[in-house]
């Protein structure tokens, strides 16, 4: 089948590169030359385990192209997918402005009935306004029938979350639409959530809140459990093995971060409000994860008995979580900046990411190895729990600091560090 594919983010060059592996012929169309041309020889301009390969493999056996030029990429598309992005405003809504210019793109430029796929994470409602203004601005003749399909990929682990991800949400207001979206989806051999499109909307938001309030709610119990001496990992693991609650998402340390969480729950708190319906117990999840970090940033300040001028430190990790280079809304961020603040000689390290904007105007030294960064510091901060992190050599790594104090804000080095004794302090006290 033929696809075309508006937005070469994390959802729209995933989702693109997996319909070529499973046959579909995919053209994506991305306003950014520079990304495009990167694309175009194969090259990801995201790091994303996997996708570099499957890429190649799919351009070079034709299944895959890239463009800038709009006209080219609609050409006897069957199906378009949106998968731009809905950036969080001020007031937490979501901002719509390349949905809408997607919407009239596709209106303006296609010839033929095609099936429009929403892939980017849209308020309830925005399914209907994307078809208004297909209708509006489109030749009269043509129909276009739209359809609600929420992508629910983590980064990091993108490619096999899309080949083996748990369900297809299809939200379509016509049974014959959703069944020829379902075909397409079909070698993917995924369960499929057929529903109306305000519902296929709203599982999206829901489901990203949902997982949200569980990470709020374990870290508060961790919290908690610091100061009742009680083990987080083995509540953790009891309470996850109840098959009503599941393990998973019950990792506690310095919360979520991302780009998908803190505007997803801002966007769900915001629609709740228009509506005049309460949220409070996801508006509690983001009061939580904000607190999170500050809980943790006030215990590395309370060790050094409030002054860390002139302290050095080394941070571990930047990007939000371990397997990308994202750095959207990453606790890295706020960390380093309140620590740099108080004067502290900050150290970074982060295997995938060597440099970031998003610490543009802040004095750090960014190291180039894991040993560099610890090199006589007084404090290591465990913040992004990279699997080289948590399985390197800490007893010669400590043997290199200055004081062997490790801040452990994802509570990932007890197990694996059973045999050395540096004075691991977790997250609170
Ligand atoms: C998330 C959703 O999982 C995905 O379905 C959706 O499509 C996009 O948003 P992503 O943001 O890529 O994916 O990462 P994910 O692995 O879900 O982690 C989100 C955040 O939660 C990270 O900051 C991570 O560190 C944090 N987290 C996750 C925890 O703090 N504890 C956990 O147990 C799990």
């Amino acid at each position: 089948m033929r696809v075309s594919i508006i937005g070469t983010g994390y959802v729209g060059l995933v989702t693109g590169t997996v319909l070529s592996d499973i046959g579909h012929s995919v053209t994506c169309l991305d306003i950014n030359e520079e990304k495009i041309a990167l694309l175009q020889q194969g090259k990801s301009p995201i790091y994303e385990p996997g996708l570099d390969e499957l890429l190649e493999k799919n351009i070079q056996e034709h299944r895959l192209a890239f463009t800038t030029n709009v006209t080219q990429a609609f050409k006897d598309a069957q199906f378009i997918f949106i998968a731009v992005g809905t950036p969080q405003g001020d007031d937490g809504s979501a901002n719509l402005s390349f949905i809408e210019q997607a919407a009239k793109d596709i209106a303006m430029n296609v010839t033929d009935d095609c099936i429009v796929i929403v892939k980017s994470t849209v308020p309830v409602g925005t399914n209907d306004r994307v078809e208004q203004i297909l209708r509006e601005n489109g030749l009269p003749h043509i129909q276009f029938n739209v359809v609600s399909n929420p992508e629910f990929l983590r980064e990091g682990h993108a490619i096999r979350d899309t080949f083996y991800g748990d369900r297809i949400v299809i939200g379509a207001e016509l049974d014959e639409v959703s069944e020829e979206v379902a075909v397409l989806f079909q070698p993917l051999n995924i369960p499929i959530v057929k529903t109306n499109r305000r519902s296929a909307e709203m599982i999206k938001y829901a489901a990203n809140a949902f997982l949200a309030v569980k990470i709020s709610y374990i870290n508060q119990i961790s919290n908690l459990c610091e100061k009742v001496g009680a083990d987080i990992h083995s509540v953790a693991d009891g309470i996850g093995m109840d098959s009503r609650i599941g393990r998973a998402f019950l990792n506690a340390g310095l919360g979520y971060g991302g780009s998908c969480f803190p505007k997803d729950t801002e966007a769900l708190s915001f629609l709740a409000r228009e509506h005049d319906v309460s949220m409070s117990i996801v508006e509690s999840a983001i009061d939580a994860n904000h607190k999170q970090r500050q809980i943790f940033i006030q215990k590395v300040l309370h060790h050094f008995d409030g002054n860390v001028q002139g302290k050095r430190i080394a941070v571990l990790g930047l990007a939000f979580k371990p397997n990308t280079d994202d750095m959207r809304d990453a606790p890295s961020i706020d960390i380093i900046r309140t620590l740099v603040h108080y004067g502290a000689e900050v150290t970074v390290f982060d295997p995938v990411v060597k440099v970031t904007s998003m610490l543009e105007n802040i004095s750090i030294t960014y190291a180039s190895s894991l040993e560099q960064c610890v090199e006589q510091a007084e404090a290591a901060l465990l913040v992004t729990e990279w699997p080289e992190f948590v399985h390197a050599d800490w007893s010669e790594l400590t043997s290199r600091m200055k004081h062997s104090t490790i801040f452990d804000g994802r509570y990932v080095l007890h197990n694996s560090q059973k045999n050395i004794e540096p004075k691991i302090i977790t997250h609170i006290n």
